[in-house]
């Protein structure tokens, strides 16, 4: 089975579940990097109100594609309880490439679920989604065992 593992992530929370699913399953791994920044407190403002606009941004170059992959584990912090709006761009860019989706999220604490509708809107019915708190993704909290399965 061959699979991707495509992330954003601000601030290394998500990146490190990535790294993480990628190092357990041998997935190939895409950075989605936003050409707009969304780092320090202005940066945040920015990120709230584009989540929550949905808003499309310009990404860098991407070095795969999703439809070449069985499986494409997508992985995005909430903002505003909602899916961060660089992953909402991705999944547009890349809409009709996905052949199986796996979702993995992480939040303070809020909006997982409207987060994982979102998400299931825009691409399709996922596999197996996995939603964990910073905290956590930080303390090692978790397992990928049936999320990976
Ligand atoms: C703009 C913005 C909006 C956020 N909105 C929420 C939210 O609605 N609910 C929540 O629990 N956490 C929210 N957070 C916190 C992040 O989801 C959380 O810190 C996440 O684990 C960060 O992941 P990352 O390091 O991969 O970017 C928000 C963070 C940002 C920057």
């Amino acid at each position: 089975m061959k699979s991707l593992v495509a992330y954003y992530s601000r601030t290394n929370i998500t990146k490190k579940l990535a790294e993480d699913i990628a190092s357990k399953t041998g997935a190939d791994v895409e950075e989605i990097k936003p050409k707009k920044d969304y780092q320090g407190k202005m940066g945040y403002a920015r990120g709230g109100k584009d989540a929550i606009q949905e808003k499309i941004i310009d990404l860098e170059a991407l070095k795969y594609d999703p439809q070449d992959y069985d499986v494409v584990y997508l992985g995005a912090p909430v903002w505003a309880s909602k899916a961060a709006n660089p992953m909402i761009t991705y999944i547009k860019q890349n809409e009709g490439k996905f052949n199986e989706v796996k979702f993995f999220i992480t939040a303070g604490g809020r909006g997982f679920d409207s987060t994982l509708e979102q998400l299931e809107k825009y691409t399709k019915k996922p596999l197996k989604t996995l939603a964990l708190t910073t905290k956590e993704v930080k303390k090692d909290d978790y397992s990928l065992d049936s999320f990976i399965d």
